[in-house]
C-alpha cells in the first residue's frame, strides 16, 4: 500500500529517501512526500502522481539535511491531492509524520482538536496524529512521550514516523498492523515500510513488531514497547539481491516476472522435490506434521490472485490427498464467525504476507484453536511470523502489481504439500513417480508457452479494443478463468468475467455476440469432451473464440479463432501451464491500450488496509 522510509545518518537524506520513495512505488503512488531538518526547521516537499514529479520539483541546494522521511501515498482518507499527501504538519509545522494504516477514530480525535483550536489542512485520517502529537506536547514532556500518548488514543492500524524541528536529530518510528523494518548502515540508520527501499544500502536490519516503538539518532535506535519496556531486538540479514528489484532489460517488470516463472518455479520446488528419492521435503512443515497429519479439514484464506491459487489448491488437496478443503475470502472469513475446530489447519496464502485481511483472518482462526500456516513469498513479512510453520514460496520479489510469478509458485508449493500428505496418510493408487516427474518438468514446458508470446501479442492487438471478455474453464482450470479475468480487469482496464464453462448456460450466455471474446482454456484431460460442448455453445453464438489448448489437439482449430498451446501435464497440475499465456494476454493488451503495466491505476501491491 503505502510506502514510507526514513533517514537518519551522515549523508543528505532527500536522494537517499527519493531513492527508496521510488523503489517502494509499486506499493501505492497516487502521491508523493519527502520532509527533512533543516536549520532547525522542517522543509517539506509534496506532490501529486509519481516520484519522479517530486524528484523534479526538488531543487538543487534545498532541503539540506541528514535526517529526512517520505511517503507514497495511495488514498484511502481524502482525494489524492498535494494536501492530502504525507507528511502531515502540526499547526506550528514544528512536528510532521507519515503514516500508513487507517486510524479509524480519527472523526472523534478530529472534532476534539478542532474544537481546541487546532487548523487542519487535509482530509486525511493521518493529520489527526500530528496535532494530537501537538496538543500532548503542551502539556509538557518530549516528543516520545507524547508520541506514546497519542497512539494510545488512536484506534486502527499504523505504520508511522515522525520528526520533530525542537528535537533534532531523531525520528520516532512505531508500528500496528503495518509493516516498518529498521536498517543499519555504516553510521546512518534507515527506516521502511518494504526492506526493498533498503538493500541498496544494508543488509542488516530489525523488524519492528505491533505494539513495538523506536528511537532511531545518530546514537542508535533503541526500541521499546509503546508501554515503554525495553526490548532486545535481533539483527536480521536480508536475502534480496539488488538485480531482482530492478528490470533487468525487459519493458516492464511485469514482463521480467512472467518470463522468470521457470526459475521461480525451479526455486519453488529445489531442494524439496526430491524425485531420485521418491520424497517431498518441506521443512517449515516438519514440527506441525503431526497436526497436518490429523487434519479433519483443510482452510485455505487468502485475497485476490492467493484466493485464486487456494481454489486450486482445493481441487489438489481433495483430488489427489482426499482431504476435505475448504477456500475462503480471507476479508469475508472473520466477519461471518465461521466455525473453526481445533481439528483444522489453516493455511493463509499471500505473496506479500502483509495483506490486511489475511492477517485478520488468520489471526481469528488461531485464537478459535486451529493450526495456522502460511504459504508466503515475503520472507520475514507479519504472516510468515505470525503463523506455526509453513512454506516460503521463494519466488523473489515481485514488483509489478498485478501478481504473476508469484501465482505459478504457490500452485507449486500447494501441489508440494498435496503430494506430502497424500503420501503421509498412505493414500492409495496415486502414481507418486509420476506426478513427481511431471511437477519436475514444469519449469521447462513453462518455458515452452513463453516461446510462444510473439502469437499472444498478435492476438492482443486484435482485440485491444474489446469492451467485455469472457474466460471460461472447468475443473481446476475454473480458477484459472478467474485469475485470466482478474489480470486483464487489473491492467487493461477492460471488464472481464471469469466464469465455469458449464454455468455459461445459466446465464452469461446471454452476454455472448460476435463481438464478445471468450478465452476457453481446454485442456486434453478428463473432462475435455464435456468443457468442448461448452465451446460449441459459444461458437454456435457466433462469439470469438480464444483457445488455450494442448499441443496434441487437432480438433480445436475448427473451434477457435485463435488458437494458444500448451505441453500437457498432470490434469491438476494444469493451471500452473495454462495461466502463462493468460498473463502474457492481459500483458500485451495492457501495452497495447497504453496503460501503466506495473502501476495501474488505484491498485496497490500490498493492501496494508482492511
Ligand atoms: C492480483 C493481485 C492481488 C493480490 C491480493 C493479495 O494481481 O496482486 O489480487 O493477489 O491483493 O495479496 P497477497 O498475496 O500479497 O496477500
Amino acid at each position: 500500500m503505502c510506502g514510507i522510509v526514513g533517514y537518519v545518518g551522515s549523508r543528505q537524506a532527500a536522494p537517499i529517501v527519493l531513492e527508496g520513495l521510488k523503489r517502494l512505488e509499486y506499493r501505492g503512488y497516487d502521491s508523493a512526500g519527502l520532509a527533512v531538518q533543516q536549520d532547525g526547521k522542517i522543509v517539506m516537499l509534496k506532490k501529486v502522481g509519481k516520484v519522479s514529479h517530486l524528484e523534479s520539483a526538488l531543487h538543487a541546494g534545498t532541503m539540506a539535511g541528514s535526517v529526512g522521511m517520505g511517503h507514497t501515498r495511495w488514498a484511502t482518507h481524502g482525494e489524492p491531492s498535494e494536501v492530502n499527501a504525507h507528511p502531515h504538519l502540526d499547526c506550528l509545522g514544528a512536528i510532521a509524520v507519515i503514516h500508513n494504516g487507517v486510524i479509524e477514530n480519527y472523526s472523534v480525535l478530529k472534532k476534539k482538536l478542532l474544537a481546541d483550536g487546532h487548523r487542519f489542512q487535509s482530509d486525511t485520517d493521518t493529520e489527526v496524529l500530528s496535532h494530537l502529537i501537538e496538543d500532548l506536547q503542551k502539556a509538557g514532556g518530549d516528543l516520545e512521550q507524547a508520541v506514546r500518548q497519542a497512539l494510545h488514543q488512536v484506534k486502527g492500524t499504523y505504520g508511522i514516523v515522525v520528526m520533530s524541528s525542537r528535537e533534532p536529530g531523531k525520528l520516532i518510528v512505531a508500528r500496528k498492523g503495518s509493516p516498518l523494518v529498521i536498517g543499519f548502515g555504516e553510521e546512518e540508520y534507515l527506516i521502511a515500510s518494504d526492506p526493498s527501499a533498503l538493500v541498496q544500502h544494508t543488509r542488516k536490519v530489525i523488524y519492528l513488531e505491533d505494539g513495538e516503538f523506536a528511537v532511531v539518532s545518530m546514537e542508535g535506535v533503541s526500541t521499546r514497547t509503546l508501554d515503554d519496556v525495553a526490548i532486545q531486538k535481533s539483527v536480521e540479514e536480508l536475502t534480496i539481491e539488488l538485480e531482482q528489484i530492478e528490470r533487468g532489460g525487459f519493458e516492464h517488470f511485469m514482463l521480467k516476472e512472467i518470463h522468470e516463472q521457470p526459475e521461480t518455479i525451479r526455486n519453488s520446488l529445489r531442494g524439496r522435490l526430491q524425485v531420485d528419492e521418491g520424497v517431498v521435503k518441506l521443512g517449515g512443515l516438519e514440527q506441525v506434521k503431526d497436526k497436518l497429519l490429523a487434519a479433519r479439514r483443510i482452510i485455505i484464506l487468502g485475497c485476490g490472485t492467493s484466493w485464486h491459487a487456494g481454489l486450486v489448491g482445493e481441487y489438489m488437496l481433495e483430488g489427489i490427498a482426499g482431504i476435505p478443503t475448504e477456500v475462503e475470502y480471507a476479508s469475508e472469513f472473520r466477519y461471518r464467525n465461521p466455525v473453526i475446530m481445533e481439528s483444522d489447519v489453516v493455511f493463509a496464502i499471500s505473496q506479500s504476507g502483509e495483506t490486511a485481511d489475511t492477517l485478520a483472518a488468520l489471526r481469528e482462526a488461531k485464537a478459535k484453536g486451529a493450526t495456522v500456516l502460511g504459504i508466503v513469498n515475503v520472507v520475514g513479512s507479519t504472516i510468515a511470523r505470525e503463523t506455526q510453520g509453513g512454506v516460503y514460496i521463494h519466488a523473489g520479489p515481485e514488483i509489478g502489481v498485478a501478481s504473476t510469478k508469484a501465482f505459478t509458485s504457490q500452485l507449486t508449493v500447494l501441489a508440494l504439500v498435496t503430494l506430502l500428505l497424500a503420501r503421509a496418510r498412505g493414500v492409495p493408487h496415486v502414481d507418486y513417480t509420476l506426478l513427481m516427474n511431471e511437477l519436475d518438468a514444469l519449469p521447462g514446458k513453462v518455458g515452452k508457452v513463453l516461446e510462444g508470446a510473439g502469437r499472444i501479442k498478435e492476438i492482443a492487438e486484435v482485440f485491444k479494443d474489446a469492451r467485455n471478455f469472457l474466460y471460461l474453464g472447468r475443473g481446476s482450470n475454473f480458477p484459472v478463468a478467474l485469475e485470466g479475468a482478474l489480470k486483464l480487469k487489473e491492467i487493461s482496464y477492460i471488464h472481464a468475467e471469469g466464469y465455469p464453462a458449464a454455468e455459461m448456460k445459466h446465464g452469461p450466455i446471454a452476454l455472448i455476440d460476435e463481438k464478445m471474446p471468450v478465452v476457453c482454456i481446454v485442456p486434453k484431460d478428463a473432462i475435455y469432451d464435456k468443457v468442448i460442448s461448452n465451446v460449441q455453445e459459444v461458437k454456435a453464438r457466433r462469439g470469438r473464440i480464444i483457445a488455450v489448448a494442448n499441443e496434441d489437439d487437432d480438433d480445436i482449430g475448427d473451434l477457435a479463432e485463435f488458437v494458444i498451446r500448451v505441453p500437457r501435464t498432470f490434469g491438476f497440475f494444469g493451471p500452473i501451464l495454462n495461466v502463462v499465456p493468460l498473463q502474457l494476454l492481459s500483458y500485451y493488451m495492457a501495452v497495447a491500450r497504453g496503460t501503466n503495466v506495473d502501476q495501474p491505476r488505484n491498485l496497490a501491491k500490498s493492501v496494508t488496509v482492511e
